[in-house]
This record gives structure tokens, sequence and C-alpha cells, in this order.
């Protein structure tokens, strides 16, 4: 087997397997993709340059992807290391190409299928047997990008040895998380997934109750997605749900409750009906202009959708309700216990599954666990050293502190600004180093912007100008800590958030980072140092769009790419290993003799490309492509970033620039405009533009 895994060739270049091959080329694998003609390869490559959510981390690197038909791979396919089938979902199509494609195979090579329902055995049956020694599943969910799992099916003529080898290269190089799955129908995910599926479908015939309330039930109350059961299906079609409903029921002979996986009455009326969900227009639910219809199952007539509430208006609906949520738990439990030992004999694999694949908060032996003893698995990052609201230190051994912040969404309030003041201060703790992360869905989503709206519309403009201060003098701790930090985001690193980021002796990023500052949203100009890192990093015109545009990267690449990553900083493509690499950089800076960098200064730009960037400010307000308020905030920031006028070539020091920052974000926090649209965010979750 080759040392590292480089190349890979896919072959189908159909949903799965154009965004395969994107996300292969995402982790920088060699990649080719290959089709029926030419033809079907590129335009299968185009769909997925063109897909939403993004399949790719920058658009650039779909050019990396090299497109050709099955013949005119061969090539390709003797110098991969590992080739990977997505076609049809067809026995037969796809036995006739893997024995085209079995000769080509270089001695060493992997091949795999991506088939979501067929035997894995009988795919590679007729294989020749040095060739089924390097077979198995690689079960991939769509999309692929941003799906966790990816389960891998050894048959019982896979060596062991293959099977390692691949699992550390799909955990490794493409982030994933891999969960070994038997060789049964559906394997694990789909299995528990789909039985859930039915089973809801029943109970909510047998309890008499409306999608609505399905929706409520089965959604963000038990930690499973928001969209719930019926949305969910809305997005799949209703035509794969009876495929795959009706492959269950033939492919499960023994199942004991084979009953269920047969496709109900209404879901075969509304195939006939041609409502398959979203790629139809209509399905359980339907939108027309603003309003969202939700479907009668019993007169298959659309209702503008009931809002349900939780907890239930009556004692009789909350009693019915909270029976159905009962018995569908445990029928769930109750068939997960008795898969035990048929599709895998561990249910840790079975949790992940579902938490990986499905998006489930918990899988279901933990949300057992979670019903009978009120306690979710504790996965704690370190040993506690201190805590408070917001924010603890940990100690995660080997010298090296973390600081672990807890609040909703990771916002940083007063309590986070104390934490990491004290730490960082304190030298008498054990530590040689420190890395600031969590455990969280979001590295952090920025300041306290409710603390902040109350300290204006009381009028504490002392305390607001010492909260930013406070702000301030916690980055600057942070980057003038003599044990490095090291800071570790993924997921949403926003405003706040993104400015400790900027601070860091060295970023550790998960793949999937989405960083920016979006302070304009709010009214406001990042104070918390971030304006100044960035006048420090860039030339300020390229600072003023970021900042003023709010640019957010849609990935740790397109950070990069926005100097808000540096070249030392480091990716890493599994969300699992961040916190490792990171303590690993950490106690690296520590042991190197790591020194503090030197205050920095900006090399003032003069006063006329300050002039120029507010002509171009304002010319912006002229063709109405930002507001009158918008134009005030961008000055404020030309400010900033051009030293207010400072001779060119004068060298300013940084503080210099953070005591401006402050002067600006202060005199917006007075701003009648800046104080709405701090509101309108709170309430809304989304900027107010006016
Ligand atoms: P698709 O229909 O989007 O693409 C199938 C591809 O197979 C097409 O590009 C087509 O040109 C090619 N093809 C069709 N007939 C062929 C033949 N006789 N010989 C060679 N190639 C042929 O299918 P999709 O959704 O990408 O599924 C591919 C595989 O991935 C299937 O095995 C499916 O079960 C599995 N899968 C699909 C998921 C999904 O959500 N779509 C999720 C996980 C697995």
């Amino acid at each position: 087997m080759a040392q590292l895994l480089q190349r890979v060739v896919v072959l189908g270049a159909g949903t799965m397997g154009s965004r395969l091959a994107a996300h292969c080329a995402n982790h920088g694998l060699n990649v080719h993709l290959l089709d029926q003609t030419t033809e079907l390869a590129a335009s299968g490559l185009q769909a997925a340059a063109k897909s939403r959510p993004a399949a790719f981390f920058l658009p650039r690197l779909a050019e990396a992807i090299r497109t050709g038909d099955f013949a005119s791979g061969n090539k390709a396919i003797a110098e991969a290391d590992w080739v990977v089938e997505a076609i049809v979902e067809n026995l037969d199509a796809k036995r006739a190409l893997l024995a085209r494609v079995a000769p080509q195979l270089r001695a060493d090579a992997l091949l795999t299928t991506n088939t979501s329902g067929l035997p894995v055995a009988a795919v590679g049956a007729q294989l020749p047997d040095k060739v089924k020694r390097r077979w198995l599943g690689t079960h991939f969910f769509n999309p692929p990008r941003y799906m966790r799992l990816v389960e891998m099916i050894p048959t019982p003529t896979t060596d062991a040895e293959a099977v390692a080898w691949l699992r550390r290269a799909i955990e490794l190089r493409l982030g994933k998380g891999v969960v070994i799955a038997r060789d049964t129908p559906n394997f694990i995910a789909n299995r528990i997934g789909v039985f859930a599926l039915m089973n809801t479908l029943r109970l909510m015939q047998e309890f008499e109750l409306g999608i609505e309330d399905i929706d409520a039930l089965t959604g963000l109350l038990l930690g499973w997605p928001k969209s719930a059961t019926f949305r969910t299906l809305d997005m799949i079609g209703l035509d794969t749900l009876a495929q795959v409903v009706q492959n269950s029921y033939a492919n499960l002979p023994k199942d004991e409750h084979r009953e269920l996986f047969v496709v109900p009455e209404f879901v075969k009326a509304m195939l006939q009906r041609g409502w398959l969900g979203e790629k139809s227009g209509q399905g359980f639910y339907r939108k027309q202009g603003d309003q969202i219809d939700a479907l009668d199952l019993k007169t298959m007539t659309y209702h503008p959708r009931r809002k349900v509430r939780l907890p239930f208006d009556t004692l009789a609906a909350a009693v019915k309700q909270s029976e159905f949520v009962r018995r569908g738990l445990e029928e769930l439990f109750a068939y997960c216990q008795a898969r035990l030992g048929e599709i895998s004999d561990d249910p840790e694999a079975i949790d992940q599954a579902m938490e990986w694949g499905y998006n489930w908060q918990h899988g279901p032996f933990a949300m057992e666990s979670v019903v009978e003893t009120g306690k979710g698995p504790a996965r704690p990052l370190g040993v506690s050293v201190r805590a408070n609201p917001g924010c603890s230190l940990l100690d995660l051994g080997d010298g090296v502190g973390c600081l672990e912040f807890h609040s909703k969404m990771n916002v940083l309030g007063a309590d986070t600004v104390a934490m990491m003041q004290t730490t960082l201060a304190d030298s008498g703790l054990p530590f040689d180093a420190f890395v600031i992360t969590n455990g969280g869905e979001q590295f952090s989503v920025g300041a306290d912007l409710a603390y902040l709206l109350a300290l204006i519309q009381n009028e504490e403009w002392d305390e607001v100008e010492e909260a930013v201060r406070q702000f301030q003098a916690m980055n600057l701790a942070l980057k003038r800590s003599p044990r490095p930090v090291v800071v570790a985001p993924f997921g949403l690193t926003l405003g706040g958030g993104c400015e400790m980021m900027l601070h860091a002796a060295r970023v550790v990023a998960h793949a999937e980072l989405y960083a920016g500052m979006v302070e304009i949203g709010a009214g406001l100009i990042p104070a918390g140092g971030g304006t100044t890192q960035m006048a420090l990093r860039m030339d300020p015109k390229t600072a003023l769009e970021t900042i003023a545009m709010a640019k957010v990267s849609t990935s740790a690449a397109e950070a990069r790419e926005l100097r808000l990553l540096r070249r030392g900083d480091e990716v890493i493509a599994n969300r699992a290993f961040v916190l490792q690499a990171a303590k690993d950089a950490a106690r690296q800076l520590a042991d190197a003799g790591y020194e503090v960098p030197p205050e920095a200064s900006v090399r003032a730009p003069g006063p006329s490309v300050e002039a120029t960037l507010k002509l171009g400010v304002f010319m912006m307000r002229e063709a109405e492509q930002i507001t009158k308020h918008e134009q005030k905030i961008g000055n404020h920031l030309v400010g900033v970033l051009c030293a207010h006028g400072a001779p060119e070539g004068m060298m300013v020091p940084e503080a210099k620039l953070r005591e401006w920052e402050r002067e600006a974000f202060l005199s917006l926090c007075g701003e009648t405009n800046t104080q709405e649209r701090i509101a309108y965010l709170l309430r809304n979750g989304k900027p107010l533009r006016n």
C-alpha cells in the first residue's frame, strides 16, 4: 500500500461522485472523475461547482479535477491509490463496470463502492481474489463535504490492513468520522434512520397528529435537525423515500418490524399527484410567496401552516403529545438494542453513525441514558482548574492549559473576558502554553451585544468604554503572553471571536472555518483590536473591503486568502483532531523558546490614500450601494486604517490605532442607527440596513 493517499479515481459523476471528487480536491488529493462519457463527467463536475451549500472550499479547486470517460481513464486507474465507484444504484451496472476496472488496478490499490443499499460482497463477488482483499464499501453521506459520517463496510475477504489504511486516510485526509459497519441491508445509519422515520409515521396516524405537530415533536426538541420529519422528507423527495422503504421490505425479511417498511397510503396518494417535495415544488409543505402551507393528510388539501407551541396549550394535548414522544423513543431504543450483534456489536458505533450521519445531537444509546439519568455523555476536553458561567480553564496535561468557552453560541461576555485576563496574567499556573477552543458547534459568534445594548440604553457610557477597553486588553494579553497562546477555531468564528483569532501566536483551525468580522451588521467597527490587526496585515483598501463588506470565509482555505489566517497557521481536516493538534502546536512553540512578538507599528499610507478611500466610500453612497449610516461607519474605518491623516511612511504604534478603534466604536454606539441595528440583529438574527 502507498504510504500516503494521493491519487483517487471516482467512477460516476452524479450527485455523489462529483461531490465526493470535490471533497477529495478540497483536501489536496489528485482526482480523476470518470463517467460513461467525458461530457457526463464534465457536466457532473460543473453541477458540483455550482451546488449550494458549496461542495468546494474554493471555486478554483474544481479546475484541479480531471474528467474523462471510463475507457480513457485506464491510465489514471492504473496509477490510483484508491478507486471509488459511485455510479447508479444497480447491481448489474456496478458489476459490469468493476469487471472492466479490476484488471487495470495497481496491485496495492483499494477499490470501494459507495452503494447505499446493495450488499457489498455481492457487488464484488466476481472480482479476482487478489482484488477482493482490497475491496470494501465506503458509504459517504450527502453532501459529502458537510456530512461527517463514512460507513466502511469490509467483506469477509477484505484484508484488515487495507481497512485500517483507508480508515486512517479518510479520517485524517478527508476529515470524516468513520464507523465500521457489517454488510447488512442499509448498513447502520439508514437502517436505524428508516425505522425511526417509518415508526414516526405510524405513530402519527395512531395518535391522530398533524404534520406540524410531528415536526414540532421530532426536531430540535429531541436534539434532531430543525427540519424534523416532514421538511426533511420534502428535501429528500418522496420518490426516494418510496424506493428506500421498498428496498428495506425486500431485503429485511427477518426484521421484527418488517411490516413498517411499506409505503403509507398518504405517500402513495402524494406520489400519484406528483407531489414529490422540493424538487416538484410541493410535498408535505408548499411555499406560496411568503406563505407556507402544510398538507392535511386526510383530505389531501393544504392549509396555512399552524404554529405549534411547546409546551402545549391544553393539558389534553400535552398528555397526548408526550405519550407520542415516549412511545417513539422507547420503540426506537428497543429497535436499536435488538440490532446489537446484527448491524454492529458496538453501541458507540451506532450512536456515532446517527450523530454524524443524521445530525442527531445524541445517538440512541446516549439518548436513552439522557432519558434515564437526565445527563448526556460527558465529553470533557480536559480537567477543570477553575470555571465561571462563560468560560473554564482546563488542564490538558503536558503543561498546556485550555481556555474553553461554554456560553450560548459561545458569546464572549464579561465573565469570559475576566477569565481570560486573570488566567493569562497568573504566572503561578503550572502551564507553559495555552489553547483557546471549545467542544461546541461554533467557536464563537462574537461579543455579547445584548449586554452592550443594555449599557447603551441605560446611557452607561463609562461602562461601555470600560467593556471595550477590557476586550482590547484581553486580546492584547493574548498577543503579548510570554506563554504562547494557540487559538483553535472552527465553524462560526465571528466578530470578537475572529478578533481573538487574529491575536494568536498561532492558529490551528478546522477546515470548516467561517470566520469574519461582521461588526458592520451591528453598526459598529471591530474594536477589540481587530481593525488594528488587519491594518498590520494588509493594505488599507483590502482591510476596508474585508471589514466593511463583512466578508466571512466559507472555509479555512478562503480564510487564508482573506489573510485571516497567516502562513504559519495550520488547518486540520478532522474536527476531532483539532484540539490535539492545537495542544501539540502550543507545546512545540513553548519548547522552541517562544518569544513575544515586539510591539508593532503600522506604516501610515498617507493623506492621499485616505482621501481616495473616503472618495470610494462616498461614490458607493452616491450609487446607493450603501446607506448614509454605512458611509459614516466606512469613514470611521478609513480613519483608523489610515492612521487619521498621519504623513505617508510615518510609523504609527499599534496602541495608537487601538485607541482610535475605541473612539470610533464609542462614537458609533451613540448613534440611533447603530442602536437600531444592534436591537434588530438581536431580535431577528440578521442585520438591518438602515
Ligand atoms: P446519480 O443518479 O446522481 O448518478 C449516477 C451516475 O451513474 C450518473 O453520473 C450516470 O451517468 C452513471 N451511470 C448510470 N448508469 C450507468 C451504467 N450503466 N454504467 C456506468 N455508469 C452509469 O446517483 P447518485 O445519487 O450519485 O448515487 C450514486 C451511488 O451513491 C449509488 O450507489 C447510491 O446508492 C449512492 N449514494 C447516494 C446518496 C445520495 O444521497 N444521492 C447517498 C449515499 C450513497
